[in-house]
């Protein structure tokens, strides 16, 4: 699937313009430790090549389009120490590049492939080595004008071309993201059936994370929220470090990333498999909003006018349980709400969770299409200091769904998992009483 994705980029490219998308880079965690390496997405949409230390140039001059990679050498000593590499002739071979070179041998040979072209495209300003690499590419051209050469002079950020791609799922990609929710589903549901009060958040995020590399998923696509009671009050919680208590619920917003697709969902339940009223109450209105916004989803609507719904439906709920008092087109005017709901209602998903691909402005959002895939997560967060009864305090609910955008609608990718009340008290009791 990369080599027609390369061919379909290729299509967009002006003529005599050159093409520099560059893998991702290992980092440093602490002494003589890496971060565990995750491939760039653009670099992966276009090679599936899985290597740092590489570089992907696509040229398009007047007679031809050539796809060339530059990746590590073969080198016995270091792949003893720290693994195989793929090296030059399997990367044509194996990949369908049309040459590949030494990563050493880089601006030696882009000075050549660049020189006569007026275009160039490459992420701007994303990864300094690359912006400095190219400088000195464009500015040695530059400097021998004298001697015949000519440097670009047009600067595209490939973003414009890649992200657009990336923005419409193709079937391969709905298969894998499906997949990824999937999983993403099984360990919530693993989560559910092991929750016990007195755990601590990792352990419950262990069961989760456990099930996702059982299903074939070994990284999860984020860093996994587990927060109980107050913590989930906190959108990014991720110390994952408190105990789980008796009578209070927790959030779980995780994901795991299945070749290279990102599962993101968000269930809340009772630690002690049971809800409490005003946990029912306030979940009840949170789940009503989730399934309605979920329903407009199709060709055609803009997330932005969903989320105006949400907002509308959010405050009518909170007023009638008496967490907010007045007018609500008052409160939404004054963005009251956003002390209870200070997100958006969600987000393009695919090789990111906060997926590329143009939203649009306020005035002219983008509107969805066909093959599009977000996520529906509306939520609703009572701290600890807010304004309103004891009861309601400390309450944090989100609920999220990784919803394709079809023909006719929308189908929800991460359906496995239960979220109405019934569903997840059955869930919960019937793991307690079997073990
Ligand atoms: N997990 C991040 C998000 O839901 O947007
Ligand atoms: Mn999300
Ligand atoms: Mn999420």
């Amino acid at each position: 699937m990369f080599k027609p994705r390369r061919a379909a980029f290729f299509s967009k490219m002006e003529k005599n313009s050159l093409a520099v998308i560059p893998a991702g880079r290992e980092k440093i965690r602490n002494n003589d430790c890496e971060f565990p390496f995750r491939q760039s997405s653009d670099f992966h949409y276009l090679t599936g090549f899985n290597e740092p230390g590489a570089c992907l140039v696509l040229l398009k001059d007047d007679e031809s389009c050539k796809a060339i990679l530059f990746n590590r050498k073969k080198d016995k000593s270091a792949e003893v120490w720290h693994g195989y590499r793929l090296g030059q002739s399997a990367a044509v071979s194996e990949l369908g590049f049309d040459s590949a070179f030494a990563i050493e041998q880089f601006e030696h040979h882009l000075y050549e492939l660049m020189d006569g072209l007026t275009t160039l495209i490459y992420p701007t300003f994303q990864d300094a080595e690359l912006d400095k690499s190219l400088s000195a590419v464009v500015n040695k051209l530059r400097g021998s004008a004298r001697k015949g050469a000519v440097a670009p002079t047009l600067i595209i950020d490939s973003s414009r071309i890649l992200h657009e791609m990336r923005l419409i799922k193709s079937e391969s990609e709905i298969e894998l993201l499906s997949q990824a929710a999937e999983i993403s589903a099984s360990g919530h549901i693993r989560a559910m059936q092991s929750c016990r009060s007195g755990m601590w958040e990792y352990q419950l995020q262990a069961e989760l994370e456990h099930e996702f590399a059982l299903q074939g998923a070994p990284a999860t696509a984020y860093n996994s929220i587990v927060a109980g009671g107050e913590s989930a009050c906190i959108l990014h919680y991720t110390e994952n470090n408190r105990k789980l208590r008796d009578g209070n619920l927790v959030l779980i917003d995780a994901g795991a990333e299945y070749q290279g697709y990102a599962g993101d969902i968000t269930r809340t339940f009772p630690v002690n498999g049971v809800f409490s009223e005003p946990q029912e109450k306030l979940y009840q209105l949170v789940l009503d909003v989730q399934r309605s916004a979920i329903s407009q989803v199709k060709p055609g609507a803009a997330l932005i006018d969903i989320n105006k719904n949400a907002v509308q439906q959010l405050v009518d709920g909170l007023i009638e349980l008496g967490l907010m008092q007045g007018d609500s087109e008052v409160l939404i005017k004054d963005e009251v709400y956003k002390n209870f709901y200070m997100h958006g209602i969600g987000h393009y998903i695919g090789l990111d969770v906060h997926d590329v691909g143009d939203y649009g402005t306020l005035e002219n959002p983008r509107l969805l299409e066909v093959g599009m895939v977000v996520t529906i997560e509306p939520g609703l967060y009572v701290g600890s200091d807010a304004d309103v009864d004891e009861q309601w305090r400390k309450i944090g609910i989100r609920i999220e769904d990784d919803v394709l955008v079809t023909e006719h609608g929308a189908e929800v990718l991460s359906a496995d998992v239960p979220k109405s009340i019934t569903e997840i008290e059955a869930l919960m009791a019937d793991a307690k009483q079997h073990g």
